[in-house]
């Protein structure tokens, strides 16, 4: 019951207007047939919303460590009757997956990661030569919510160790209040 209640909550969060998902989605430029993995899948919203991106021949993959927030968005897609999403329950420390991927994309994750460097070294096996990760995370805001509980990253902490980790920015988008939005590409 109250894992319900957080995932519409993370939902309900993901689709406000001042969180801009619209812009966020257009900006990201998936294409039909794009395999997109959704690292940190939470209650799913940007999951199903890139399932309309890929199209039927295309793959989204939700990737979460709690079984019951997979469970969740399973119920969507039975719902729904979308056949371009599966799920992976993974480890903290890092996943597999059976394909690669255009798109890795990680909203407020990032701060979970135990050991980031480590993680994307791991992952960049999944990524296709020309893939790309698309990083949103909150700025630091003292007086806030995810600035008094830790939910953030300073950038500049987040391009250095993406950048240990093989990977070099190749955009930022800065049309976020709260969060910072930068892709990356392997160097
Ligand atoms: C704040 S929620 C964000 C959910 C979603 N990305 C969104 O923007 O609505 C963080 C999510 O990351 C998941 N998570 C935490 N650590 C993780 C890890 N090491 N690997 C994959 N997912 C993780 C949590 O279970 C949770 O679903």
């Amino acid at each position: 019951m109250f894992t319900k209640f957080r995932l519409e909550m993370l939902n309900r969060e993901a689709a406000s207007p001042e969180n801009k998902p619209k812009e966020i989605i257009k900006s990201l430029n998936i294409q039909k047939n794009d395999k997109v993995g959704d690292i940190g899948s939470g209650g799913g919203y940007y999951t199903l919303k890139f399932a309309k991106e890929v199209g039927e021949e295309g793959m989204v993959y939700a990737i979460d460590t709690k079984q019951e927030y997979l469970t969740f968005i399973m119920g969507k897609i039975k719902k729904k009757g979308l056949k371009n999403i599966k799920t992976l329950l993974v480890n903290k420390d890092g996943f597999s997956i059976p394909e690669k991927v255009d798109l890795f994309f990680v909203r407020n994750v990032f701060h979970h990661l135990p050991a980031p460097e480590d993680y994307f070294k791991n992952i960049k096996r999944y990524l296709k030569n020309d893939g790309r990760i698309a990083i949103i995370e909150h700025k630091r805001r003292k007086y806030s919510f995810t600035g008094i509980f830790g939910h953030f990253t300073p950038k500049d902490v987040l391009i250095d160790k993406m950048g240990k980790a093989g990977f070099k920015p190749v955009d930022r988008l800065d049309f976020l209040p709260d969060q910072y939005f930068i892709i990356f590409k392997m160097k």
